[in-house]
């Protein structure tokens, strides 16, 4: 089959059109003939192989799960001995924290995220729904435990995580701010943001107001920048590791009262695991 595989780490260009072995289904995966797929921030970030820390479970000099693609839409071709839940010839979108969903066929458990597909969407609109929208629920209700009325900051909220992130805190009747640049005011106050602070005008940090949870799902705003605007018992969430956010979680975690959290999907193992430290 056909894949787009990338043997080092770096650039767009390291990327090869190649062709690959098809792979076949263990007892409880799906064979899926893919249609469509996503280029995230996190594909390329994982292509440059920074920040230098994510090698760590990528490969240290080079990537060892060469085929990039968390998320996919297709059709189910073959199934393994014992999956219950798929068929050949269903229509199917997901994500796989195994990766490999550049290419022709994707192997996918029927356990991971999958589902069928809606009639009245497409392929290319079912690929992108589902890994950004579960990484910000880990993070929003499965780490903070988000409730309602809860003031809750989103920084980036016009991004793939941003959006889903105003949506799902809406959807668990939070007070929603939303942070994005001017061009993109008027598309996260229609996902239902309650409050939009355009950050080429205003800096939330420096304008008195508190939260409960500020979840930088960009990486742009560090706990330190963001301590004063948490409440008491606040809580800083990232999707963005770097050294110096370790660093901190392990300081809070030892002196700290407020909390700071960083989540992410675990692609060696298939499991999602979380840091959490601070109260
Ligand atoms: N931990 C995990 O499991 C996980 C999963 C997925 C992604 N990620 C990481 O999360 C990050 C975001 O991913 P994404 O897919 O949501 O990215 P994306 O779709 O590319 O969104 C980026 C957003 O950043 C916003 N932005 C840029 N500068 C900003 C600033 N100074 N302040 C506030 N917002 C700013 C942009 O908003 P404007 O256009 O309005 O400026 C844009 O909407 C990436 O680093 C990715 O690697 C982590």
């Amino acid at each position: 089959m056909k894949a787009i595989e990338y043997l080092q780490y770096g650039e767009a260009a390291v990327l090869q059109l190649n062709e690959v072995t098809k792979p076949s289904p263990k007892p409880n995966e799906v064979l899926i003939r893919n249609h469509a797929s996503t280029v995230t921030a996190a594909d390329i970030m994982m292509r440059n192989g920074k920040p230098l820390i994510g090698r760590l479970y990528l490969g240290l000099n080079k990537p060892s799960r060469t085929i990039l693609g968390f998320e996919f839409a297709g059709e189910v071709v073959e199934v393994g001995t014992e999956v219950t839940l798929f068929k050949p010839g269903d229509k199917v979108f997901g994500g796989t924290t195994t990766l490999g969903c550049y290419a022709e066929y994707v192997c996918v458990s029927e356990h991971d995220v999958i589902t069928t597909m809606p009639s009245n969407i497409s392929y290319q609109e079912a690929a992108p729904v589902s890994g950004s929208a579960i990484t910000v629920l880990n993070f929003l209700k499965g780490l903070a435990n988000i409730q309602a009325n809860q003031k809750v900051l989103i920084n980036g909220a016009s991004g793939a995580l941003g959006t889903y992130a105003v949506q799902i805190a809406k959807h668990y009747g939070a007070v929603v701010t939303g942070v994005c640049s001017t061009g993109n005011v008027e598309m996260v106050k229609a996902l239902g943001a309650d409050q939009v602070i355009d950050y080429t005008r205003e800096d939330f940090t420096k304008n008195g107001v508190q939260y409960d949870i500020i979840f930088d799902t960009v990486g742009k705003r560090t706990f330190g920048e963001c301590k004063n605007s948490l409440s008491q018992d606040g809580i800083y969430l990232s999707s963005v590791i770097d050294f110096s956010l370790l660093m901190h979680m392990i300081w809070t975690s030892i002196f700290g009262k407020k909390s700071q959290i960083f989540l992410n999907r675990d692609a060696s193992s298939e499991r999602t695991f979380g840091l959490f430290s601070g109260n």
